[in-house]
C-alpha cells in the first residue's frame, strides 16, 4: 500500500475528507504520519483520533529554514514515505525539501490553476479575487509541487460554479464541498492504483 505523509496547518478538513476514502475502503493507502508547523491545529488532533501518529515540527524550532527542511525530510524518510499530501500547510517549502521528494509532492490549491494562483494567493484572498473579477466558474485543483507557486504538474481539477450571492466565505466553503473534498482523495487514490504518470512536465493517465 502507498506509504502518505500529510503536512497540515490548519482545520484539515482536507485530510478529514481523505481519511473518509480510507474508512469506507475506496481508498488504498497508509498514513504513516500527519505533521503541523502548528501545535494547535484541529488537523492533529483528526490524524489522533484516526491513531495515526501527530507531530509538531515548528519552524521557529530550527536555526533556519534549511534546518527546518532537514528536519522534515528525515522525519519523512525515517517513515518511508513515498507521497507527501500538503493538505493546507501555511509553509513554504524550498528546494532541498522538493528535491528530496521530487514529483512525491502533492497540493490542493482552491481555484483553477493557472487563474488566481501563485505568491500571496491563498485561503479568502483567492476567493475574493475571483468575486472582485467577475468570473462565473471556479474550482479546485491537485497537482504535484515543484519549486514554483503553484506550477507543477496539474494532477486533476474540478469546476465550481460562481453564483452572484456568493461572499468570499460561502465560495470557500463550496469549493471545498464541492471540488476540493472529492478530487484530493480521487487523485490520491490514481496514484496509488498507479494510473498516472509524469511526461513532458504533464501528468498523462497509464490506461485512459
Ligand atoms: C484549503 O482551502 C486548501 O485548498 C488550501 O488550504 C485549505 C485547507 O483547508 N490549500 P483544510 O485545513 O483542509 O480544512
Amino acid at each position: 500500500m502507498l506509504n502518505v505523509g500529510v503536512l497540515v496547518s490548519g482545520s484539515g478538513t482536507n485530510l478529514q475528507a481523505i481519511l473518509d476514502k480510507i474508512g469506507e475502503g475506496t481508498l488504498p493507502i497508509h498514513i504513516s504520519t500527519v505533521v503541523s508547523n502548528n501545535q494547535r491545529a484541529y488537523a492533529l488532533e483528526r490524524a489522533r483520533q484516526n491513531a495515526i501518529e501527530a507531530v509538531c515540527i515548528r519552524k521557529k524550532d530550527y536555526a533556519d529554514a534549511d534546518e527546518y527542511e532537514q528536519a522534515l525530510i528525515s522525519h519523512f524518510k525515517d517513515r518511508n514515505v513515498e507521497l507527501i499530501v500538503m493538505a493546507g500547510f501555511m509553509v513554504i517549502l524550498g528546494k532541498s525539501f522538493i528535491r528530496a521528494f521530487y514529483n512525491q509532492i502533492l497540493n490542493i490549491h482552491p481555484s483553477l490553476i493557472p487563474s488566481f494562483c501563485g505568491d500571496g494567493m491563498y485561503g479568502l484572498r483567492v476567493h475574493e479575487a475571483v468575486l472582485e473579477k467577475g468570473v462565473k466558474v471556479t474550482g479546485a485543483t491537485v497537482h504535484y509541487v515543484d519549486e514554483g507557486t503553484d506550477t507543477g504538474p496539474i494532477v486533476m481539477q474540478k469546476a465550481v460554479d460562481v453564483l452572484d450571492a456568493d461572499t468570499p466565505s460561502t465560495l470557500q466553503r463550496r469549493v471545498m464541498e464541492e471540488a476540493e473534498w472529492v478530487i484530493y482523495p480521487e487523485a490520491i487514490r490514481q496514484i496509488a492504483e498507479g494510473n498516472l504518470m509524469i511526461e513532458n512536465n504533464k501528468v498523462r493517465r497509464r490506461h485512459p
